[in-house]
């Protein structure tokens, strides 16, 4: 990007008596980050441009110059030759300076009837709107990676956990399918900040609309807005929207570092649940046997950002007057930084579920231990006529002495068990095994793999398009 010495800045305009200095130049400038919008901004353009001719505002001529320069100016910068200058300040003005350069007047007439307030809100929000449904997107592929992994695993016994001790058995699938539902919200939450995203700001100009005969209606609908923004003061001011983005990503943010931790905790050679691909993990330099969980890890790191965004905007927001003020020029790189993170971390978390290892028979083990199927025992008491505190008294105690025998309760003689309740007879086997527990749990929402499978089933069906939630 073009640099000045102090000696070669202009002037802002004629009402001015002196040039910034070149580090103010620099500290206002937003080039260095904003130059991403310029799609969207030409976009932008376009569209006001054929509004203003369509009401007569500019002549025809003047549009088909406008539309052969934007074409032009759009070629050069995804072709990467397009030259940014830093006195010019943002994308909004070294484009239409650049526009003026090859058509001359016609360039000068864009800026009719706007402001780069409403011009950048605009941006922004079109930029946001394919963001968001790029990330839908990446998350739908997400969803597939769990539910086929889910339905692998639809019987798969693992130690459900509360406080990280054993509680009671689950299905590995269950356990997924929770990040599912998750999921689920998550898309949900974003689709619904997207109605508010989608509003046209144009047309607001510098704060408090124009004195030029536009159609804001046009504008909206030939940039698919859903409608337009009602009050031309909170049009170019607020930035309510991109907090609310920055809202959703970080409870999905919040999700998958959940489920980070998880992968990191089954993946310590002492739990040996899981096992990564050796494409998601790193060694040591110095401990030759490292495996470590580094993208997992990141995740969950990269969470902190993200939620350091959400507050960078919440708080550059919380004491601005109307109507537009600089401090929005903020807005930009907490966004970029949450929308480009949120998206990497999407890609590579799909692709690093599909080559998950799942160790059953380790899972299977270790739901074995920390008496898991205590609860049954007490639920199969109260069956019995037992009132529930008494049988969960009966059941404490039984579980004290299988520990001092160092075995489960399922390996206990029906006579030892009868030492705590005569209620017990040998029925009582079948509630004790990891399968008797798992099958009693079956209603919707439960761990019984015949749930596991149904909801399976049901999120298929919604990833597909035929459910909608
Ligand atoms: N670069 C500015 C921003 O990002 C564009 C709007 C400038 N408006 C102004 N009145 N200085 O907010």
């Amino acid at each position: 990007m073009a640099e000045n010495n102090d000696s070669d800045i202009k002037k802002w305009s004629g009402r001015f008596n002196e040039p910034v200095s070149a580090l103010v130049e620099r500290y206002t400038a937003s080039i260095a980050f904003d130059y991403r919008l310029a799609e969207h901004d030409i976009q932008g353009s376009l569209a006001h441009a054929q509004m203003l001719a369509a009401q007569g505002i500019i002549t025809q001529n003047d549009l088909s110059a406008i539309e052969q320069g934007l074409k032009q100016v759009g070629d050069e910068v995804r072709d990467g030759r397009f030259e940014w200058s830093l006195q010019l300040e943002d994308v909004h003005l070294n484009i239409e300076k650049r526009l003026t350069q090859l058509i001359g007047d016609a360039g000068k007439r864009l800026h009719t009837g706007r402001s780069r307030n409403d011009q950048v809100a605009t941006d922004i929000r079109l930029y946001l709107r394919a963001s968001i449904d790029e990330i839908n997107h990446l998350m739908r592929s997400l969803q597939w990676a769990i539910v086929n992994l889910a339905e692998n695993h639809t019987e798969t016994v693992m130690p459900g956990f509360t406080h990280l001790q054993v509680a009671q058995p689950v299905t590995f699938g269950h356990h997924l399918m929770a990040y599912f539902e998750m999921f689920k919200r998550d898309t949900a939450r974003l689709s619904d900040c997207r109605k508010r995203v989608n509003q046209l700001p144009l047309g607001a100009a510098a704060l408090a609309g124009t004195s030029y005969p536009i159609d804001r209606e046009r504008v909206a609908r030939s940039l698919s807005f859903e409608g337009i923004c009602e009050n031309s003061l909170d049009a170019v001011s607020d930035r309510d929207f991109a907090i609310e983005f920055c809202a959703c990503a970080a409870l999905m943010m919040t999700h998958l570092s959940r489920l980070s931790e998880e992968l990191i905790f089954w993946m310590n050679p002492a739990i040996g649940f899981v096992s990564l691909a050796d494409r998601f993990c790193t060694g040591s330099s110095i401990m030759p046997q490292k495996k470590n969980p580094d993208v997992p890890e990141l995740v969950r790191g990269k969470t902190g950002r993200i939620n350091g965004h959400l507050i960078a905007l919440l708080t550059l927001m919380k004491a601005q007057p109307l109507a537009y003020n600089k401090d929005n020029q903020e807005d930009k790189e907490p966004l970029f930084d949450t929308v480009d993170t949120v998206i990497d971390t999407l890609r590579v978390y799909a692709d690093m579920l599909s080559g998950i290892q799942v160790n059953p028979e380790i899972m299977r083990n270790a739901a074995l231990q920390g008496f898991a199927t205590a609860t049954d025992l007490a639920d199969y008491l109260v069956k019995k006529g037992i009132p529930f505190r008494d049988a969960h008294e009966i059941v404490a105690r039984s579980v004290r002495y299988a520990e001092h025998k160092a075995c489960d309760l399922s390996d206990l003689a029906l006579s030892e068990l009868q030492q705590f309740s005569a209620a017990i007879e040998a029925d009582v086997f079948s509630v004790l095994t990891l399968e008797g527990s798992l099958n009693s749990r079956s209603h919707p929402g439960g761990t019984a793999p015949e749930q596991v499978r149904a909801a399976v089933i049901g999120a298929k069906s919604w990833l597909s398009g035929e459910k909608h939630v």
